[in-house]
């Protein structure tokens, strides 16, 4: 007999089991990694018993009660840790899986006995009784950008030599070029089950130190994020059996160790954006992302604290906007504010990160329809918000000193039923200022625009809020570039040298403000759409409105870099920049 159990806290979730005489048994029932709920249960007929369930050889004690809607748990799957070690060893002399050499065009060139003319290649060659330069020729192998070799060898300590291809360089010139590298090792070490790897290469001598400290953290972020996969939703999955990354001829000492530990902390945030985005709907809703936001600031409680506002809170604070857009929804929006303050030291900057959370856009009464809207996508809405926590769970880690960071979500849904807001609606939002709901799909800058208010309200110098908001910015920058839009060059200076560094791509686009004729209203102070031109740069517009002058502010627009539709999971774009401006912007 299939009987609703009510859990025991809070939650208005039920969870279903089925009743076996006195013993309730859950089948493929999972706790939550990432998104971990516990569970506590009682029954009518076992109140008070904790409810054990095993699981994969564990017992588990579950304390709350809540059922997603479709009975889908994330698997706990233990995250996978690789060390990374610099090591001050010849290659020949490294012992190991696979050594992964990677090598630019001019590398390969070779004499006219056919013998490497690069001194590292040589004595490798050497080491292999030519085997290397002979099986390049055969494979026609010549160093190009995604070229790679994998030779099995018993000659040398390391089982397998790959050669991984660079194009023609210069070398030390391209972040992305190094991250392909670390994916490629990371991928020959997957397809070889191999536990540990070695990288160097080939021409690390002309690489600067300072240089060989970006090139080893960029491999390092490649083969992290190369080896990451997202399982669990999947009811099986492989062990990865890659432990430990050596790094081999890129310098050593504690910067390098230092700058491999903030590598490995970004990525951390990475993966939490990740996972955050890759989640279904029903499970990751605005309450379960609010709850995410705190297992944040409780892990990191040193430096962290956390404000989760419920509905009524935010009516106290008139957010009538963001309101507006949750009114449709059975999950309750949640407004969620974690502030970083450093560990000690006096704090000279004060920033925000606001990031758009639609945890579904579904379009409202505009609803999304017809082929290439991207409704079943729309999960990823959230985008901004995951890279804004994604960036806070690595600051956490890194603890930059001199800097207060407010991280800010405004998270719902936007669904539809008799309670949600219709197109002609007027909202008021935080500031005063009222928005004639033209179309209910253009709801993320209404929820962004209490949030900014809000974030304005903390009394921060700099804010940068990210939003999945337009399709039209997918139209103008395609799937990789995110739109940047600020009034202030100096803004657009520092974001996009930090996203330089990171290796992610940003592209400014104007704020055009004659185009704001084209957000009047006859009979508020605004729309919230113009026309179906120049779409990303009127929501911007829009955006404006609710900063204050006085703060200086830059808006990214995510929508195409959210996703890989290749790999059809998502990217964690953007907490790698955000977490390099909050450095940039510390002070000791
Ligand atoms: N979340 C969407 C933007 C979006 C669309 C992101 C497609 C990624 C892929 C946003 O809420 C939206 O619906 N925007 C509308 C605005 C329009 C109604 C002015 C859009 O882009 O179509
Ligand atoms: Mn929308
Ligand atoms: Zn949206």
């Amino acid at each position: 007999m299939a009987v609703p159990i009510r859990l025991a806290s809070s939650s208005s979730l039920t969870l279903l089991a089925s009743t076996s005489s006195s013993s309730f048994i859950f089948t493929k029932f999972r706790s939550i990694p990432h998104l971990r709920f516990s569970f506590s249960v009682t029954t009518a007929a076992t109140s008070g018993n904790p409810l054990f369930c095993s699981r994969r050889g564990k017992r588990m004690a579950h304390t709350i009660a809540k059922a997603t809607l479709g009975l889908t748990h994330p698997a706990a799957i233990e995250s996978h840790k690789i060390a990374l070690t610099a090591k001050d060893i010849d290659l020949v002399d490294w012992k190991g899986d696979i050594l992964a050499v990677g090598v630019t065009e001019k590398d390969m060139i070779k004499d006219e006995n056919s013998n490497f003319q690069n001194v590292i290649l040589k004595k490798l060659d050497s080491q292999l009784d030519g085997l290397l330069s002979e099986v390049s020729t055969e494979e026609d192998f010549t160093g190009r950008t995604g070229q790679s070799t994998v030779l099995r060898l018993p000659g040398l300590g390391s089982k397998r030599v790959s050669l991984i291809g660079l194009g023609k360089g210069p070398i030390g010139s391209s972040t992305s070029a190094y991250k392909s590298l670390g994916e490629s090792v990371a991928l020959t070490a997957k397809a070889s089950q191999a536990n540990n790897v070695a990288v160097a290469l080939a021409s690390s001598q002309d690489l600067t130190p300072e240089l060989k400290l970006t090139t080893a953290s960029a491999i390092a972020t490649g083969a992290l994020l190369g080896t990451y996969e997202d399982n669990r939703f999947k009811s099986e999955s492989k062990k990865l059996s890659l432990k430990s990354i050596d790094f081999l001829n890129l310098g050593g000492g504690p910067e390098l160790e230092k700058k491999l530990k903030y590598t490995e902390n970004v990525c951390s945030g990475v993966i939490l954006g990740k996972e955050l985005v890759n989640a279904p709907p029903n499970v990751l809703t605005p309450g379960v992302l609010a709850e995410e936001a705190e297992k944040i600031a409780s892990t990191y409680s040193d430096v962290f604290t956390a404000k989760i506002l419920d509905t009524e809170q935010c009516k106290e604070l008139k957010m009538g906007s963001f309101l507006g857009v949750a009114a449709a929804s059975e999950n309750p929006p949640k407004f969620i504010h974690l502030c970083y303050k450093p560990p000690n030291g006096t704090i000279k900057k004060k920033l925000a990160l606001v990031g758009k959370g639609l945890t579904f856009d579904s379009g409202g009464y505009n609803i999304k329809t017809g082929p290439g809207c991207l409704i079943e996508l729309m999960k990823f809405d959230m985008g901004g918000s995951a890279a804004v926590l994604g960036a806070a769970k690595a600051i956490a880690q890194i603890k930059p000193p001199g800097v207060e960071v407010h991280f800010i979500v405004a998270a719902c849904e936007n669904m539809i039923s008799g309670t949600g807001m219709r197109p002609g609606d007027i909202l008021t939002a935080s500031n005063g200022k009222t928005i004639e709901v033209n179309n209910t799909d253009a709801e993320g800058r209404l929820t962004l625009a209490d949030a900014l208010v809000y974030a304005c309200n903390q009394g921060v110098d700099k804010i940068v809020d990210l939003a999945t908001l337009t399709g039209a910015c997918i139209v103008a920058l395609g799937p990789s570039i995110a739109g940047i839009f600020t009034p202030s060059d100096e803004m657009a200076k520092e974001v996009v040298a930090a996203s330089e560094v990171a290796g992610e791509k940003l592209w400014r686009l104007p704020m055009e403000e004659s185009y704001w004729d084209s957000m009047k209203s006859g009979v508020a102070d605004m729309v919230n759409t113009g026309g179906r031109q120049g779409g990303s740069i009127t929501a911007a517009l829009f955006l404006k409105q609710f900063v204050d002058e006085k703060v200086e502010w830059l808006h990214i627009d995510m929508a195409g870099p959210v996703w890989n539709d290749k790999k059809k999971a998502a990217t964690g774009f953007a907490v790698p920049t955000l977490v390099q401006w909050v450095v940039a912007n510390s002070s000791s």
